[in-house]
């Protein structure tokens, strides 16, 4: 099980974990490796001359440099073995036992942490085998998203003492190599819990192995499904911690629910006190009653070769699901039927209480080396099953790996190399990146230096090149101009109806300004029509594209999500666009542009997702994909009823051609702060690029605030994708919520809110949703609003930060790492683009050359 933990939680033990636990653990240890007795969350005590540990030779040491996101306690000290194996031996009574192991792979005293390898065993067991910690930490930031290394990990195994009253943890170093542990805790469980529970199912196969005294258990994934993560001491008496399912389930659009009236959950026979906290019960993911063919799907990497035991927890929280047949469904595992006729009223002898069910499945190993493969957990409703309701729901997922002739240990994870670009040796690099090594710090510099060196690598080429042959490169579609202006749709202007309609381009009618012209309010047909015109300056090369670009999409799209092109005109050489007047501006003026009053959160939700809708369109209304390539709030208008409408195509591309093909290559251009890192990185066009522009406006519209702010605020707060995102995982995304709505959300829909705007900025593309599941999850987020607010349960819960009933959500348990490939292109951005070098940025005009056509807040490469 691999947990991250903020220090953080210190706070909110106060509030949450006064009541008795169901479970009193008879045996529990908690050893701060290397340091000293210290209370952080809980008692730490040392294993310095402690009766615990051996003889042999041992030595303790501090990381060299600690990321300060790496809780002290028990990682700001390590016991470090060199020479021969090691043992702690507790003295415990007979019964299964938690073994956490806490890891921190950092420099120890010269020791670099790659180059560390160890076996771990206890009581017979072999738990890891040549283990590096250094690969596991980077393997989980990878597929954590892309960022770099998570630094510290727990793994948590389940060991049976059978008959011999102790529990041993051996550490041996590989040959040449060094052990290390941070922290080892050993608590007690139930002995019935997992070990001696009754039912299993075996999943394809007939029987299997059975759990029992001899079996050796690895919690790799424990899931509070559809809610927040659950800190150790919310647990129930076993210090587990939960985590949040929301980065392995597709689609996102699936429902996170917790229930409106908060009904208590009432434990029995079967499911006792101690089985998971009612956090767990109380929240879960649903499929959402609509009837959709879709599988709601869970993907678990787990090592392969090894049978997996999943436990599915139930408890309905639904009040309109009231009895056996009302909702059944079935499960899948790794494709095959776990479960047909699901139905949990059955289950639960027709109450809906909390119940769970165990899977053995076996992973196969289809190459023989162990590696990581994907574990399927999906759910569908019942199409043959007469139910009621075509839903499908879990509140609950554990997933443990099981001993196999005592073994648990797995290879060590391969990591996907990304290698740096090639550096030219024209480029010079000494001090002009080292700013942004300093802000960002520490263990990212390397890292981050890489990459600006990839940065400057492109830019160079593309500078060297010049902009004509940029196009050569990626070749181009034929624009609309190729196959001429179109008249059918699109009503062309002659200069004389311009300038009447604008008063000879009068100042007053100016409503807009940019770098690309002026857009002025105007009126045609006798005055009877009221139009916005965009004059586009005439000698500017890069207007001329997207005047033809825009021409030629929006006169054959028409969609009440996106705003309507009446006409253009070129006469005397004039770039002049015609559109219908959106009398209630851009987006960003209702949010923190102007001094308008606020827009209320139920409206700012209805704008979303009519954007969301006009997005999906585009990407899917036509044969081929368009790709919008500039979404930011300033292109979200506003019509005189408050309808959103996507405008401003002058950047948008076609999508790729051929079927399989997701991409289509190209020069990087865009919006500072909303550009999808990805592309940026790659220069690979894909319709995921504005889903993460769509994310970055949602956290706008969330949040009231530039998205990025040059000034005045700590690194992680400047780019507002990366503060969303760590909020986000936080759980603290209520604190920085527009205060003047603050007290209209309902707690439910800002988590489901959050979750989507996260899920849409994601570092891989792949991972983010589609537009049409972006639409849905805020369709949902606005149902979750409205049935709050029916329930008067809204008001004043959010203020002063507090979550009223729904505490515990804010346990900010997860880390995600302070440096994102965001952030990092965000930063050397802003270094590029202001031209306040007061960080000693970089130096602009030597290898890049900032296009004067351009509209200032768009920022264009190669062109
Ligand atoms: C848990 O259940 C046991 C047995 O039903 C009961 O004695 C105990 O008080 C319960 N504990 C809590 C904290 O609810
Ligand atoms: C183990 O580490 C200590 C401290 O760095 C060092 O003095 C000793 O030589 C090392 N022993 C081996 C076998 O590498
Ligand atoms: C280990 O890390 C150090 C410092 O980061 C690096 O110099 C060394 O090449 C790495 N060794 C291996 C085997 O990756
Ligand atoms: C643990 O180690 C102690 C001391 O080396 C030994 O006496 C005991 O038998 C060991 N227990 C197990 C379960 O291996
Ligand atoms: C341990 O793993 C490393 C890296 O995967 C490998 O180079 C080394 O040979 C392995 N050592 C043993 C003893 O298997
Ligand atoms: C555990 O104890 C049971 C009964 O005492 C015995 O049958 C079994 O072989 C033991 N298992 C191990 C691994 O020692
Ligand atoms: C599910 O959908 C049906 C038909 O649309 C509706 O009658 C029913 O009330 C819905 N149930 C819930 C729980 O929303
Ligand atoms: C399950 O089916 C999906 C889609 O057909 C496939 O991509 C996936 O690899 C399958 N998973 C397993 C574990 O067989
Ligand atoms: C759901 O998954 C099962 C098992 O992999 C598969 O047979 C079924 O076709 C899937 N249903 C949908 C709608 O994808």
């Amino acid at each position: 099980m691999y947990t991250f933990l903020l220090p953080l939680f210190y706070f909110f033990i106060l509030f949450s974990t006064t009541a008795a636990q169901p479970y009193k653990p008879t045996d529990y240890f908690l050893l701060n490796c290397g340091g000293a007795t210290t209370t952080s969350d809980r008692k730490w005590d040392t294993d310095e001359n402690s009766k615990f540990i051996s003889s042999a030779t041992s030595f303790t040491s501090t990381p060299n440099n600690r990321d300060p996101s790496v809780p002290e306690i028990p990682y700001s000290t390590a016991r470090i073995f060199n020479t021969s194996s090691f043992t702690y031996t507790f003295p415990v009574a007979n019964g299964p036992k938690y073994l956490r192991l806490y890891f921190y792979p950092a420099t120890y005293s010269n020791h670099n942490a790659n180059q560390s390898f160890f076996s771990v065993s206890s009581n017979g067991y072999s738990l890891l085998s040549n283990f590096s910690a250094f690969l596991t930490a980077s393997y989980l930031a990878t597929s954590l998203g892309g960022n770099p290394p998570v630094p510290h990990f727990i793994k948590e195994f389940i060991i049976y003492v059978n008959n011999t009253q102790s529990l041993n943890v051996t550490f041996t170093p590989s040959p040449n190599s060094y052990a290390f542990i941070n922290g080892i805790e050993i608590v007690s469980l139930p002995e019935n819990l997992y070990h001696k529970s009754t039912s299993v199912k075996y999943v394809g196969q007939h029987s299997g192995l059975v759990i029992s005294e001899n079996t050796g258990l690895e919690n790799i994934y424990r899931l509070n499904v559809g809610g927040g993560q659950i800190s150790p001491t919310a647990d129930t008496g076993m210090y587990r911690s939960w985590d949040q399912d929301d980065r392995y389930v597709f689609p996102v659009s699936a429902m996170g629910l917790t229930p409106v009236n908060n009904t208590p959950i009432v434990y029995t026979a079967n499911t006792p006190n101690y089985t998971a906290p009612e956090l767990v019960y109380a929240t879960q993911r649903s499929m959402g009653n609509l009837s959709r063919h879709y599988n709601l799907t869970w993907l678990l990497p787990v090592d392969s070769g090894f049978y997996y035991k999943l436990r599915l927890h139930f408890c309905n929280i639904i009040p309109q699901y009231t009895k056996q047949g009302a909702v059944v469904f079935s499960i899948f595992i790794n494709n095959q039927t776990a479960e047909d006729q699901a139905d949990v009223f059955y289950w639960s002898g027709g109450t809906g209480l909390p119940v769970f069910q165990d899977y053995v499945v076996f992973v196969y190993d289809f190459d023989g080396s162990g590696r990581k493969q994907d574990l399927w957990l999906a759910m569908a409703p019942n199409s043959k099953a007469a139910d009621e309701y075509g839903d499908a729901f879990l509140n609950g997922l554990e997933v443990f790996k099981i001993s196999m002739g005592g073994n648990l240990a797995g290879p060590n994870p391969e990591l996907s190399p990304t290698p740096p670009p090639p550096l030219p040796p024209s480029v010079k690099v000494n001090k002009k990146t080292l700013p942004y090594a300093t802000i960002i710090g520490g263990a990212g510099g390397v890292l981050l230096l890489l990459f600006a060196l990839g940065f400057i690598v492109f830019w160079h080429r593309r500078v060297k090149q010049g902009g004509a042959t940029d196009e050569k490169q990626y070749p181009k579609e034929p624009t609309p101009k190729d196959s001429g202006l179109p008249s059918d749709r699109c009503r062309r202007f002659t200069i004389k109806e311009v300038k009447d309609a604008t008063g000879e381009f009068d100042e007053n009618c100016v409503i807009g300004k940019g770098g690309f012209g002026m857009v002025y309010k105007g009126y045609i047909d006798n005055s009877t029509t009221v139009v916005a015109i965009k004059r586009l300056k005439a000698t500017s090369n890069q207007g001329s594209h997207e005047f033809q670009t825009e021409i030629g999409f929006l006169s054959k799209l028409r969609h009440v999500q996106l705003v309507s092109l009446i006409g253009y005109c070129e006469d005397d050489g004039e770039m002049i666009l015609v559109y219908d007047y959106m009398s209630h501006g851009t987006l960003q003026d209702h949010l923190y542009k102007r001094n308008n009053a606020h827009l209320p959160w139920k409206l700012r939700l209805e704008i979303c997702i009519g954007a969301a809708r006009g997005l999906h369109y585009l990407h899917t209304g036509a044969n081929r994909a368009i790709i919008h390539r500039d979404v930011k709030s300033t292109n979200i208008l506003l019509d005189e009823n408050w309808v959103a409408k996507v405008a401003d195509f002058g950047l948008s591309r076609l999508g790729p051609k051929e079927k399989g093909v997701d991409h289509v290559s190209t020069a990087v251009k865009g919006t500072l702060g909303y550009m999808d890192p990805e592309y940026y990185r790659m220069q690979q066009l894909t319709d995921k690029s504005d889903v993460y522009s769509f994310g970055v406006v949602l956290f706008e519209v969330l949040c009231a605030r530039p998205v990025i702010i040059h000034r005045g605020l700590p690194d992680e707060e400047v780019n507002l994708a990366e503060w969303g995102r760590v909020n986000y995982r936080n759980g603290t995304l209520n604190e920085i919520v527009d205060k003047r709505i603050s007290d209209e959300i309902a707690p439910n829909c800002l988590l489901k809110f959050g979750e989507v705007a996260n899920s849409c900025i994601r570092m891989k593309g792949r991972k983010r949703p589609k537009m049409d599941e972006v639409v849905w999850g805020l369709e949902f987020a606005l149902q979750l609003q409205q049935a709050a607010e029916k329930t008067g349960g809204v008001v004043g819960e959010l203020k002063g930060g507090a979550w009223g009933s729904d505490q515990d959500f804010l346990y900010p348990m997860q880390v995600e790492t302070t440096i994102s490939s965001a952030s990092t292109a965000a930063a050397i951005q802003h270094g590029l683009s202001s031209n306040d070098s007061s960080g000693g940025g970089f130096e602009s005009d030597t290898y890049f050359t900032q296009p004067s056509d351009v509209s200032k807040d768009t920022y264009t490469v190669g062109r």
